[in-house]
């Protein structure tokens, strides 16, 4: 055929700005051939982005770079900044901060040349074992749809389409591919669609993304309610739906469902589709309009006015860039305990500083794993942060206390874990900094990996010959005895001693640890293996042993350190990555024991929590002091640094409900959670996080909202206005409160709903307001909410809309949601 010849810029009539982004679209559609169609539709390989669409240059249509993801710039890239964990930005309950970290997240996209962000992730935290809890916004829909709403506005300030993701129902890792989340009418939209509802509404979000599992045993990339019926027609959503990576299933029933870009690859959206449309099976109009869906965005955002100038290799992490990931792992910290006024630390009164944990130093958990990995351009260490900030006339002593992972009491460990948490090839790089007595003692002789986001490489259940990575090397006993190995992995894993299976991991999801003893011979070397296999997410491997004789040497040196100084502070976290949930809340290997031994040997011990979700915490009340830093990012030490010794008066909130044990979880028994036979039912309904806590009159150990701080506050003058509405009125609720402590800081103000149980039941309370304020000591401010019918209202699933009942409506505004300091009331009368 003829050379295509690229138009004149006159020729483009669709480059005029005065258009609308929508007659924009239609202007250019009506250039394009079918192939070019198609070519929008479906993932391309190659390209340095997670997710690629080449450019149309006879057009000019720019190239779409498609990169994770929620924390900061990922996918291996590098000249980043690495920002808290979206959870400690949910912590902040500060919707400008977390504008802000949209933007610096868009910004730096746009400098790697992306112009498509895969972020934010807003699916309800319904089982805090979720492997993807840090990636959260935490339990509650309304918090999550506001923090939502925010993030991508600053996402797209900098003319980077926003993803909202996934949607829907998308909670948890374990089989994530084939289960299906069975949830009713009334529960998804007053639980886990808002946020996308609000993402399209107040947000104007460009992209959405389907998720991989099904929703009532439709898959979520083919289910004409979720996409054609909810999202493009109740929410009037005018972007686009992408698939997660690998999440399309067919060709024609997922783009009648409302399916309309295919990614990574051209499975289903590229030969195929142009064959439906040739035979008939779909229609031009339906191509048509997926094709719309993504002209108009990338006009609405500014793909087309302001294209990308970046570059993969480019630095775009930057000194404003640093200061504001700290300044949100600050403002996301959440004081949970502080008994006797233990915090925050006087440099001029403490002389002697103990630092414990292998968090603190040896492995800080500063960022989550999977696609949400960033790779940090630095990370300050919790011990190099405290050193700095405590100055020369305090003595900062560092103890690891016990090995990186593992129970005890092994002391030699490693992790076999790539520095970056995805891509290909890394598995095991780190292994040959395996050493006993000094010389390295296990090389990597092969590896097989070849995952992508879908893959099963092999996956579980293979036969004994397959595997993603294997390492082989030889031990030589230093001494005769027993030896205690213990296996960590997040997929599957086995360890062979001279050829003998002594580990057998081999199974899928959660992390977990094994351990085996074995007796060994003093100098006779033996022959140690290690297999693997990845079954996506995040690659996690440790392998750990103990020396006879040697097993409890790092906890003594720790507990003796505690002991000669005049304040501890444990540093403690769990792994969690994208791939796998957590096999349970407890935290991993020996931490629990490291905390009790020093809590004993230290009155004055503070715990700092790097998690990515709530822990169990047998020793809670033998800790006067303890804090939920969540992963902090690249700055990890010095905000931890700057909240303990009350540089910044910590004003964080859980974004979720700490439980006090596993058995109190709102989805806790198997057909709820992780689901039988790939059938996860979600029963408990609306009544999900602290909902469900009230519901029932279960006592969490920390409840949703709650955080303290260096100073106190005061609520008081609660109006609530009118007190009789009608279902159109609009509530408006003030208050004052006062600062009245002796430390500026700030407080989150909460404002919950009781509706009444008439129609359908209620929860106790709903959050359905908040607002940060700043308060100098003794300083009052008024705080103002408004109430509009939507918020009062539930879903009816005869009518299939919201609808506000009669009735008598509890008016609680808070602290947190058990700390409830006034109340009020008005009355509807429909
Ligand atoms: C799968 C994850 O679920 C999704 O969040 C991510 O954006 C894609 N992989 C691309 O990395």
């Amino acid at each position: 055929g003829a050379q295509a010849v690229a138009a004149p810029a006159s020729a483009r009539p669709w480059m005029n700005r005065s258009l609308s982004p929508d007659r924009r679209a239609d202007l250019l559609l009506a250039q394009m051939t079918l192939d070019e169609k198609i070519a929008m539709l479906h993932g391309w390989s190659g390209g340095s982005y997670v997710g690629y669409i080449p450019a149309n240059t006879r057009l000019g249509i720019p190239a779409l770079g498609l990169e994770d993801g929620p924390a900061g710039v990922a996918d291996g890239m590098t000249g980043v900044t690495a920002f808290p964990a979206p959870e400690a930005l949910a912590a902040s309950w500060d919707t400008s901060l977390m504008r802000q970290y949209g933007q610096d997240l868009g910004n730096e996209e746009w400098g790697k040349g992306a112009n498509v962000a895969l972020a934010p992730t807003v699916n309800i935290l319904r089982n805090p074992q979720w492997g993807r809890s840090f990636e959260t916004l935490g339990e509650d829909p309304y918090l999550t749809a506001m923090l939502a709403s925010a993030d991508i506005q600053g996402i797209q300030s900098q003319h980077v389409i926003a993803t909202v993701k996934h949607y829907a129902a998308n909670n948890q890792e374990y089989h994530r591919t084939t289960v299906s989340a069975n949830v009713d009418e009334r529960t998804l939209h007053e639980i886990y669609l808002p946020a996308f509802e609000y993402a399209v509404k107040q947000a104007g979000v460009g992209a959405v993304m389907c998720s991989y599992n099904k929703v009532n045993n439709v898959y979520a990339c083919e289910n004409p309610y979720l996409l054609n019926t909810t999202l493009k027609g109740t929410f009037g959503f005018p972007g686009f739906v992408m698939s997660d990576w690998g999440a399309t299933h067919s060709t024609v029933p997922a783009i009648t469902a409302g399916l309309d870009m295919e990614m990574p690859d051209s499975t289903y959206f590229g030969n195929a589709l142009k064959q439906a449309v040739l035979s008939g099976e779909v229609s031009m109009a339906t191509i048509d309009e997926a094709v719309h869906r993504i002209l108009r965005t990338m006009f609405a955002i500014g793909l087309f006015d302001y294209p990308t100038t970046g570059s993969p290799s480019a630095t775009v992490t930057n000194a404003q860039h640093a200061q504001f990931a700290r300044q949100a792992a600050e403002a996301g910290t959440v004081l949970l305990k502080n008994d006797g006024q233990l915090l925050p630390l006087d440099p001029s009164k403490i002389h002697s500083i103990a630092v414990i944990g292998p968090d603190a130093s040896v492995s800080p958990q500063a960022t989550g794993g999977g696609s949400a990995h960033v790779i940090p351009p630095y990370v300050v260490t919790p011990l190099q942060g405290i050193t700095q900030r405590a100055g020369s006339g305090v003595t900062v002593r560092y103890a690891q206390g016990i090995t990186t992972t593992g129970t005890l009491p092994p002391i030699e460990a490693q992790y076999l874990t790539p520095p970056s948490g995805s891509g290909q090839g890394l598995l095991g790089e780190y292994f040959n900094n395996m050493t006993l007595s000094g010389s390295p003692v296990l090389t990597r002789i092969d590896s097989q990996i070849n995952f992508d986001w879908n893959g099963q490489s092999p996956g579980p259940g293979v036969p004994a010959t397959q595997w993603s990575a294997r390492w082989t090397g030889t031990l030589t006993p230093p001494v005769s005895g027993t030896y205690t190995f213990s296996l960590t992995s997040d997929d599957g894993s086995r360890l062979y001693i001279n050829n003998q299976l002594l580990i057998d991991n081999w199974r899928d999801q959660a992390t977990t640890t094994e351990t085996a003893t074995i007796q060994l011979t003093a100098g006779q070397p033996y022959a140690i293996r290690v297999e693997y296999y990845q079954n996506g997410g995040a690659s996690n491997v440790a392998l750990g042993w103990s020396i006879p004789g040697q097993e409890n040497t790092l906890l003594s040196q720790a507990v003796a350190l505690a002991k000669s100084s005049d304040v501890a502070i444990v540093f403690a976290n769990d792994v969690e990555s994208e791939g796998s949930d957590r096999s349970s809340l407890e935290l991993p290997g020996a931490q629990d024991q490291l905390i009790e031994a020093v809590a004993q040997a230290n009155p004055r011990t503070i715990v700092v929590l790097n998690t990515g979700g709530p822990v169990l915490m047998p020793w809670v009340d033998q800790v006067p002091a303890l804090l939920e830093a969540w992963y902090p990012g690249q700055e990890d030490g010095n905000a931890i640094a700057a909240v303990l010794f009350g540089d910044v008066n910590p004003s964080g909130k859980l974004p979720m409900t700490f439980p006090r044990s596993a058995s109190d979880l709102p989805a806790s028994t198997p057909a709820q959670y992780p689901g039988i036979n790939d059938q996860a039912d979600y029963s408990e309904g609306v009544f999900v996080g602290y909902r469900y806590y009230d519901e029932r009159g279960i006592t969490p150990l920390f409840p949703f909202g709650y955080g303290l701080s260096y100073t106190t506050f005061r609520y008081s003058h609660l109006r609530v206005t009118p007190t009789q509405a009608d279902y159109r009125s609009q509530i408006a609720i003030d208050l004052d409160v006062t600062n009245t402590g002796r430390r500026a800081g700030a407080e989150v103000v909460q404002l919950y709903l009781g509706i009444p149980s008439t129609n359908v039941p209620e929860p106790p309370r709903q959050l359905k307001g908040f607002q940060k304020v700043f308060l100098q000591p003794g300083q009052t401010k008024h705080v103002h909410f408004e109430l509009n019918p939507r918020d009062l209202s539930y879903w009816d699933v005869n009518a299939h809309a919201w609808v506000v009942q009669d009735g008598t409506y509890a008016v609680q505004v808070g602290s947190s949601s058990r700390d409830i300091r006034l109340q009020g009331s008005f009355a509807v009368r429909v």
